[in-house]
């Protein structure tokens, strides 16, 4: 009897504080309506910035990419790969076998990117890269070898070619001086060659959405969207020729870089923005840009947490109206906390241990109570990103004038890949460990959704309608 008073008590005080954060996150929370919503929106601002006249005050960009079709089978060799714009810097050497039908990864290094490195300046990062590069053909023999270079550089780029592009704006937590505006494939090339020991040729510069969709494209010839969900998010997909009117040319397709991290940026979705999102933006190093990427990806989202934390104890609503040092320090709590905090088991006391550690001496009601902050959080975060998603995948299947249709996503990201409940909502499936999905009449279709925080959505024929 006295355990299951405990358990009553426990479920009681859960149901509780979940009632107090819900009715104070209200703003938080989106209806499937609004989430439609926010779909429309998306595929008016692409409509948008694929238009010759409207692109340039388009808010997301829809960059060409100059990538006409996926993996065909015909390429093979070995190559190398770099990838900068995530948490850390990657050195890959891939190869492609002979039926080009695989791509394996053969080795990879992981190199920091401290802040000298994310805001100094140009010649020093390019120096770096160069340097990491040559670090990484050092350790794996490769120095003697003429090997083509895949420059993977997730940041907003203007493109004319396949092996150029120059930097409309840095992102995410990048700012470095002397490279918008420049041609980063030449950049690189300069400081390669300072290298006299190796050489390398930059072939090719691709940003990681794209990069993504032609690793799945290797495994499965019907991807054709490719999504990123870590540091930032972003999208791309293969859209007719027809439709993009900043190329020349009407044949086949090019797969095209949405960049819509910056969906928003010109006002679109301001009625969604609570005071959370405008106040994260403001202490930013971009204030008023990327702002749908602001409220979904792991760069931002332990950030809106402490925010709403902070608020909340100021009203009394939580750590009996304590504020610490530590929660008024902007940046102290980070997306590993959240997970951590939203983990199925250990969540609740990774919850309290956290917390103690921002010395905010939080009671059991405090802990729950904070745990569904979080889980908010990222929910609000899924959902968004689905509701974009959507908006691809519909226009994926308007251009093929289908009323079905069976598509491939090739899903990466730290945040896609580490977040506890985009994980258990995967299992332990062959796709837990590749950067892809399967969207279609699988068992992973409603994982897939689920992942992407439509639980209950048909988005390849209803966009986000809910099921009857
Ligand atoms: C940011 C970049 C974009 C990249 C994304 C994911 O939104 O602007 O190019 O794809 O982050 O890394």
């Amino acid at each position: 009897f006295a355990v299951h008073l405990l358990a009553f008590h426990f479920t009681k005080l859960k149901e509780d504080q979940i009632t107090k954060v819900d009715r104070f996150l209200h703003q938080l929370r989106l209806s499937d309506d609004v989430l439609q919503d926010v779909a429309a929106r998306f595929q008016a601002e692409m409509l948008k910035g694929l238009a010759r006249d409207t692109n340039p005050t388009a808010a997301v960009k829809m960059l060409p990419s100059f990538v006409r079709s996926l993996p065909d089978g015909s390429e093979k060799g070995e190559f190398l790969a770099v990838d900068l714009g995530g948490s850390q810097l990657r050195a890959h050497q891939v190869r492609v076998s002979d039926d080009g039908k695989q791509s394996s990864q053969l080795e990879s290094k992981f190199y920091p990117t401290p802040k000298e490195v994310t805001q100094g300046n140009g010649a020093e990062l390019f120096d770096y890269i160069a340097d990491c590069l040559s670090d990484f053909m050092d350790t794996r023999n490769l120095k003697q070898k003429k090997l083509p270079l895949g420059f993977t550089f997730s940041f907003p780029c203007k493109q004319t070619k396949l092996d150029e592009g120059v930097l409309l704006e840095w992102t995410k937590h990048f700012r470095v001086r002397g490279v918008q505006g420049t041609d980063v494939v030449s950049s690189l090339h300069r400081a390669l060659q300072k290298h006299q020991d190796i050489d390398v040729d930059v072939l090719a510069l691709v940003n990681d959405t794209v990069g993504t969709m032609m690793t799945c494209g290797y495994d499965d010839p019907r991807c054709e969207v490719g999504l990123i969900i870590g540091t930032g998010t972003n999208a791309c997909y293969m859209e007719e020729m027809r439709h993009i009117s900043l190329v020349e040319g009407d044949e086949g397709r090019m797969c095209i870089n949405t960049e819509w991290g910056a969906f928003g940026d010109d006002g679109a979705l301001d009625d969604l923005r609570t005071e959370f999102d405008r106040e994260l933006d403001l202490g930013s190093l971009n204030p008023g840009k990327q702002l749908f990427e602001k409220m979904i990806s792991s760069l931002y989202l332990g950030e809106l947490v402490r925010l709403i934390l902070l608020k909340m104890t100021k009203e009394g609503l939580l750590f009996n109206g304590k504020v610490s040092a530590a929660l008024l320090t902007k940046g102290k709590i980070e997306m590993k906390h959240v997970s951590a905090m939203e983990k199925y088991k250990e969540g609740l006391s990774n919850t309290r241990e956290i917390l103690t550690e921002l010395k905010l001496f939080p009671s059991e009601e405090d802990c729950v109570a904070v745990q569904h902050v979080c889980t908010i959080v990222s929910f609000r975060s899924a959902n968004l990103c689905a509701a974009a998603l959507a908006a691809i995948l519909t226009r994926l299947r308007d251009n093929k004038k289908l009323l079905r249709m069976r598509t491939t996503v090739g899903i990466d990201g730290g945040l896609y890949k580490t977040h506890p409940s985009q994980k258990c909502l995967w299992g332990e499936t062959p796709h837990t460990h590749s950067p892809k999905c399967l969207w279609g009449e699988t068992p992973h279709t409603q994982a897939a959704k689920s992942v992407c925080g439509v639980k209950h959505c048909d988005s390849l024929e209803y966009g986000l309608k809910r099921e009857a």
